[in-house]
């Protein structure tokens, strides 16, 4: 019997440790741009936490890591709550978690719903998620993800990006909320960094840290001297016209917001895992970082139908590509002492 509350305490004991560090590491990389283990690390770290969750229900709490889609609103910025959450998205590592995904869908909304549906098949961009909320064609207030619920008001910032529209092209309706990823493109990156070492200061971590880092700058002047880029990904509330998500971004190609030319139709299975291998071969090529690929259920029907869980949507999966960045353990460092002294 003291065997069961031994085991009982010692994964509570375990949760309460991995959800400390896992805080520590998401307040690293979402506060202070600067991440503390590569993202490899911190999945395995939020894969154990479920997996420990699974096992032992009791310890899921609203305030555990693996409830929450990003940090809370910092300081700096005024918080401003989302006109519909902004969801994060479930993580296959393997073709076989790709295909258990398909499964679960085709078994939640039958064989032929998805058949009929096809897919869209896009980048993983690895840079921020903004929120844009545009009333009669207008860009009236932009927004981090922050909890999914609220976020920060960067509006002022992401007026100065020249890649979003400021006002849509043509008829828009009332309102209209656009999803989309902020980044900077690897050229932009590698001169800003080089500009920073020159001013003596601090370069940025990586391409995704640079983006965060220059869309909270309290001075929008200097964030339009960052290169920064952005990809619509999605719709949140308001009418977008359309039966499919081709068609939502053919729309929002109309309006003038820009979408990933990575981007692909995929009417059946094997051309999503095609897709998904050609992605990764050429994920070094391209102009900016990707962390993976996004399948997405292309009818619009079938999305509302199988809806989402607190976290994810059930109709989109992430496909994450395997690490390149790698921890290396520093073994030795040698200091040669010239004849002069100099070190
Ligand atoms: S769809 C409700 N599509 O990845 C669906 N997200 O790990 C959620 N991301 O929060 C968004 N590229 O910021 C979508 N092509 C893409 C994406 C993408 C990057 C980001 C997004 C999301 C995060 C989840």
């Amino acid at each position: 019997m003291g065997h069961v509350t031994d085991s009982a305490s010692d994964a509570a004991a375990r949760h309460r440790a991995l959800a400390a560090v896992i805080q520590q590491h998401r307040f690293a990389y979402y506060i202070l741009d600067s991440p503390t283990v590569p993202d490899a690390d911190f999945d395995r770290l939020l894969r154990e936490l479920e997996q420990l969750e699974r096992d032992c229900p009791e310890l899921v709490s609203p305030d555990s890591p693996t409830q929450q889609v990003g940090p809370p609103p910092g300081a700096a910025f005024t918080a401003v709550a989302h006109p519909s959450p902004l969801l994060s998205l479930d993580n296959a590592f393997t073709t076989e978690e790709l295909l258990a995904w398909r499964q679960r869908v085709a078994n939640l909304a039958g064989e032929e719903a998805v058949e009929r549906s096809g897919y869209d098949c896009e980048a993983k961009i690895d840079g921020l998620a903004v929120d844009l909320v545009y009333e009669d064609g207008l860009l009236v207030r932009a927004a981090t993800r922050g909890d999914g619920r609220t976020g920060e008001d960067i509006t002022a910032n992401i007026w100065t990006v020249d890649a979003i529209p400021r006002r849509l092209a043509g008829p828009a309706p009332g309102l209209v909320e656009i999803r989309g990823e902020a980044f900077i493109p690897l050229d932009g990156f590698a001169a800003l960094n080089a500009e920073l070492v020159a001013a003596g200061k601090k370069p940025f971590a990586n391409p995704r840290n640079a983006a965060a880092g220059s869309l909270r700058l309290k001075d929008p002047k200097a964030t339009a001297a960052r290169p920064i880029s952005f990809l619509s990904h999605g719709v949140g509330l308001g009418d977008v016209p359309g039966a499919s998500l081709s068609e939502v971004y053919g729309q929002l190609a109309a309006w003038g917001l820009p979408i990933s030319p990575l981007t692909r139709p995929a009417a059946v299975f094997e051309e999503v895992l095609f897709f998904v291998e050609e992605l990764g071969r050429r994920r070094h090529s391209l102009g900016h970082e990707i962390d993976g690929a996004v399948v997405k259920l292309d009818d619009r029907r079938l999305q509302t139908e199988l809806g989402a869980t607190v976290r994810a949507p059930r109709w989109a999966i992430a496909y994450k590509f395997p690490p390149v960045e790698v921890t290396t353990k520093l073994l030795d460092i040698r200091v040669n002492v010239g004849r002069t002294g100099r070190v």
